[in-house]
């Protein structure tokens, strides 16, 4: 009887290695792995090679960079997708693509099965579980790492007995990055007093003691030029990450609450992430008024947690876009940042669809604003904070005498 077949999402990562030969031993099956190039900079001819070493008996790759870049990384440009006003979502926007490419090979092969190499711990199998099943339920899933209650250690010992390379990078971290950022677990990262060494990075550096000025320009909310140069987004942001980078900044450390409820150190390395924001944040603050300002800052927080915690494909999140994109249309216009020694800071921004207008803002003569008109609204605007202090007062002072 033939082999059944499952399509595994391969990194080439210690995780991913392991499970090729998992499915191959205890589920009997074929196995076609599957590369997602969403940016990692990866040897992919190399990946190949491993996975066909390993027993895959055919490998895809697929270059997603340009799509992730569009349909993934500018809308959380858009809603300023930060996790826990931390996080800039670089592992959770791709898992969905890597997801739906999952299940396009799966249909293209007539593969009635899919595995990913995630562990029950992390974010990760709740953002491909989801994923799958929202493009299509019929697909099995499985998922080796989970299903065996795999630790690392464990792994890497299967993986020396059967002759599965392991890097000495895998033996320390446990990595993911694409374009957007890179994300870092593991090893001393585990005790969260810890200071990440040096060498868990590879975009930031440490010894650049000069000071790096950049300007941004934004289109409808989505950054088109640097420093007057043009570019496309994956290189754009391919261009910021390594010139932010260079200044040291881009690193963000925290401890973070896991969609299935655990608490985590992570560390992240996202230049061009946290320049982009942190610009398009600022240029936000000057077009869009002060009430959809207060009222986005609640989308984002709940678009961010939704993307987060797996539900790229939930319609709340299409919905919430459709309001963001609206905002946009106004976020036009350029940002001047400064970086010196990991800081970075907003020097400067201008738009022709600002609200600051400093002859109205400003205290020079020139100003236009009837200054006469605030002495009522400031009565109206306090008016029952200062009866309720008024009747305090008086409640004391009687219960006093
Ligand atoms: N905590 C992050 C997230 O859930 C990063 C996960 C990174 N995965 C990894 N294999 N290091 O998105």
């Amino acid at each position: 009887m033939a082999k059944q077949k499952v399509v595994l999402a391969y990194s080439g990562g210690l995780d991913t290695s392991v499970c090729i030969r998992y499915l191959q031993v205890l589920h009997d099956m074929d196995v076609v792995t599957v590369t997602i190039d969403c940016g990692q900079n990866d040897d992919f001819t190399e990946i190949e090679k491993k996975a066909r070493s390993i027993g895959a008996i055919d490998h895809i790759k697929i270059d997603a960079k340009e799509e992730f870049a569009t349909n993934f990384v500018i809308a959380s440009i858009k809603a300023n997708g930060l996790y826990q006003n931390k996080y800039p979502l670089g592992t959770a926007l791709a898992r969905p693509l890597i997801a739906s490419k999952l299940v396009e090979i799966a249909h293209q092969e007539a593969a009635p099965n899919v595995a990913h190499g995630c562990t029950g711990k992390g974010n990760d199998q709740v953002r491909f579980d989801l994923s799958i099943r929202a493009k299509d339920p019929g697909l099995k899933i499985i998922a080796p790492i989970r299903d065996m209650n795999l630790t690392r250690d464990l792994e890497i010992k299967f993986a020396k007995e059967q002759n599965i390379p392991v890097t000495e990078e895998a033996k320390k971290y446990s990595i993911d990055q694409n374009i957007w950022g890179r994300s870092i677990e593991g090893g001393n990262l585990e005790n969260a007093f810890c200071e990440p060494p040096i060498d868990a990075f590879s975009f930031v550096e440490f010894d650049n003691d000069s000071i790096g000025q950049i300007e941004m320009e934004f289109q409808n909310g989505i950054p088109v030029a640097v420093d007057g140069k043009r570019m496309k987004m994956v290189d754009l942001i391919e261009y910021l990450t390594r010139l932010v980078g260079s200044f040291g900044v881009g690193i963000v450390d925290h401890i973070e609450d896991r969609a299935i409820g655990i608490k985590s150190r992570e560390v992240y390395e996202a230049p061009a992430a946290i320049a982009i924001i942190e610009s398009h944040k600022d240029l936000e603050k000057m077009v869009l008024t002060n009430h959809e300002l207060r009222f986005k800052a609640f989308v984002e927080e709940y678009w961010s947690w939704l993307v987060y915690s797996g539900l790229w494909y939930d319609p709340l999140r299409r919905d919430l876009d459709k309001f963001i994109d609206e905002t946009q249309k106004r976020v036009n216009g350029k940002v001047k940042l400064r970086m010196h020694n990991g800081s970075l800071r907003v020097t400067g921004r201008e738009s022709d669809y600002s609200l600051y207008k400093s002859d109205v803002s400003g205290y020079g003569a020139s100003s236009s604003f009837d200054q006469a008109l605030a002495k009522g609204f400031v009565e109206l605007w306090g008016l029952q904070t200062v009866m309720a202090n008024a009747i305090a007062n008086r409640v004391e002072s009687k219960t006093a005498g």
